[in-house]
């Protein structure tokens, strides 16, 4: 459902040019906006007519496309590393010192390493904790005193992560990867309790294989065998619009009183075990 955009009624009468876009229309930030998921779900959100800031390590910059052309003076992306909790502090001090309120927060960047786990070097463990569950964390703390600002119970500012199938179903060769998701599961709910009574939800949505370059590495080059095992019982690898359509979906009206929720996107896989 499309997000209700509304102009703020403290909007400051001569709003300083570089945070004029801020009070038009609702904010959110992004987290791995650089690629895949995280960047399906910039350009969704700009086109509904959010104000978006970008975070990434890489370069977050808007592709060009004359479909974004019109969005592109709400949109501003900064560098940083999620799981380095010095950069997500300064980052979040710029971006306060810019926009007194923040109504959503999408937390999509993550990182996978395969692998059996008794293979994993203990450096891919760290790099797969401290970017998909320690960032998402980081994220979160230091986002509330803009998301709690001008939020309620009634109308909440939104956290929406995006978690994995490999959290709720694991997956062996991405073992430790499905481990941190589970603990990022675990992570939102808690948020979602703590958060609730001052007016922060905090969902999961849970994609299965979904084309994007995380996906498109070496393992899925092979003999096809990975993009069978992806296949979806609806015949088909997920898009990251499918992801976008769930995210937009828990940050609008009709999902208000939606909260601590895991929702799978992944065509049905994870309901049956399937032969591949
Ligand atoms: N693609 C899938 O099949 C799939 C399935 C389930 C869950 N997911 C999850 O969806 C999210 C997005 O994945 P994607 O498929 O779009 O991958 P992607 O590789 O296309 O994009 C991930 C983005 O995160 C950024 N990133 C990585 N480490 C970072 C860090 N330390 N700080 C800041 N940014 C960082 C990368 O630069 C990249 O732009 C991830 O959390 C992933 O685990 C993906």
């Amino acid at each position: 459902m499309p997000a209700q955009i509304a102009p703020r009624a403290d909007a400051p009468a001569s709003p300083t040019p570089s945070i004029s876009h801020e009070y038009m229309s609702k904010s959110a930030i992004v987290t791995g906006a650089a690629s895949g998921i995280g960047r399906r779900a910039v350009e969704r959100l700009l086109l509904e007519g959010w104000s978006v800031i970008g975070l990434d390590l890489a370069d977050a910059a808007l592709a060009e496309r004359d479909e974004l052309a019109e969005c592109r003076a709400r949109y501003t992306s900064f560098t940083c590393d999620i799981g380095i909790g010095a950069d997500v502090h300064d980052v979040f001090q710029k971006i306060a010192a810019r926009m007194p309120k923040l109504d959503a927060l999408i937390c999509s960047a993550g990182v996978v390493r395969f692998g059996a786990l008794e293979n994993h070097e203990s450096e891919e463990l760290d790099l797969m904790f401290s970017v998909n569950v320690k960032g998402p964390w980081a994220c979160i703390r230091s986002a509330l005193p803009l998301l709690r600002n001008g939020s309620s119970p009634h109308d909440p500012a939104r956290v929406v992560v995006i978690g994995s199938i490999g959290g709720i179903r694991p997956k062996v060769g991405s073992g430790f990867y499905s481990v941190t998701k589970a603990a990022v599961h675990v992570l939102a709910s808690v948020f979602a309790v703590e958060l609730a009574p001052s007016g922060v939800t905090v969902n999961v949505v849970a994609p299965g294989t979904i084309e994007t370059p995380m996906t498109q590495g070496p393992r899925s080059r092979d003999d096809g065998s990975y993009n069978r095992s992806a296949m979806s019982p609806l015949g088909r690898i997920g898009r990251p619009d499918d992801v976008a359509d769930a995210v937009l979906y828990l940050l609008g009206d009709g999902a208000k009183y939606v909260n601590g929720v895991v929702l799978p996107v992944d065509g049905g896989s994870r309901a049956a075990f399937t032969k591949t």
